[in-house]
């Protein structure tokens, strides 16, 4: 039998998204397996979930570097190191330069919690409600160089109610991201994802505007 393809997921905290990922590749619904996770926090609890399934760790703190270039030049070499074919940017809390973004070049995936190009950068549920959106959502994109700038591969949406909290939104939110990553990974993998200027088309995939409809919190 022909060994799964690895994937490095990055994480700064909890890792739930992480946790999710970890389980589809356990349930066989993604064709691939977490190789090795990586956290810029010794502190972050994903750590804790990858090491409970095996998965090897690396923690790499970025202040122990003089520029963002030196961290992500060492980050890309545990990497490269590890052979994984894909990364996965799972609630990892650094910004990332051009020598990370070009070394994987479409092979990195970041989830947002905001739909895009609405409310990116670090407080995407706090912005969407004091903007007073009726909806928001997440977004799994290709990283590119800008923050949260890269083409689009799957969104999903939530309402966002009246009586909605940061918390209660942010909740609401992170249940649709742990349905969504496995899914654009799965989609990464199937090959057939193709990059067109800023559309990601999936021939073949006419069911995927169809998971719009199927938001049960919707
Ligand atoms: C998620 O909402 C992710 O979109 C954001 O940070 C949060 C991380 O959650 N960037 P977790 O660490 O996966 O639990």
């Amino acid at each position: 039998m022909t060994e799964k393809p690895t994937i490095a997921v990055l994480i700064s905290g909890s890792g739930s998204n992480l946790q999710a990922i970890i389980d589809a590749s356990e349930r066989g619904e993604i064709p691939c397996r977490v190789g090795v996770v990586i956290s810029n926090k010794a502190d972050a609890y994903g750590l804790v979930r990858a090491q409970k399934h095996g998965i090897t760790t690396k923690v790499l703190d970025h202040k122990a570097f003089a520029t963002r270039e030196e961290f992500d030049a060492n980050l890309v070499e545990i990497i490269r190191g590890s052979g994984a074919e894909l990364v996965c940017l799972a609630g990892f809390m650094r910004v990332l330069t051009p020598v990370f973004v070009h070394a994987f070049p479409n092979r990195i995936l970041n989830i947002h919690p905001a739909l895009l190009p609405s409310f990116p950068g670090t407080h995407g549920p706090r912005q969407a409600l004091s903007y007073g959106v009726r909806f928001s959502g997440c977004t799994v994109h290709f990283l590119d160089e800008g923050v949260d700038t890269g083409p689009i591969i799957v969104q999903a949406v939530v309402p966002v109610y009246d009586d909605d909290t940061e918390d209660t939104l942010a909740a609401r939110i992170l249940v649709q991201e742990h349905r969504i990553y496995p899914m654009a990974i799965r989609l990464f993998f199937s090959g057939k994802l193709a990059i067109d200027g800023r559309r990601v088309k999936v021939p073949g995939e006419p069911r995927i505007p169809e998971f719009f409809h199927r938001n049960p919190d919707a």
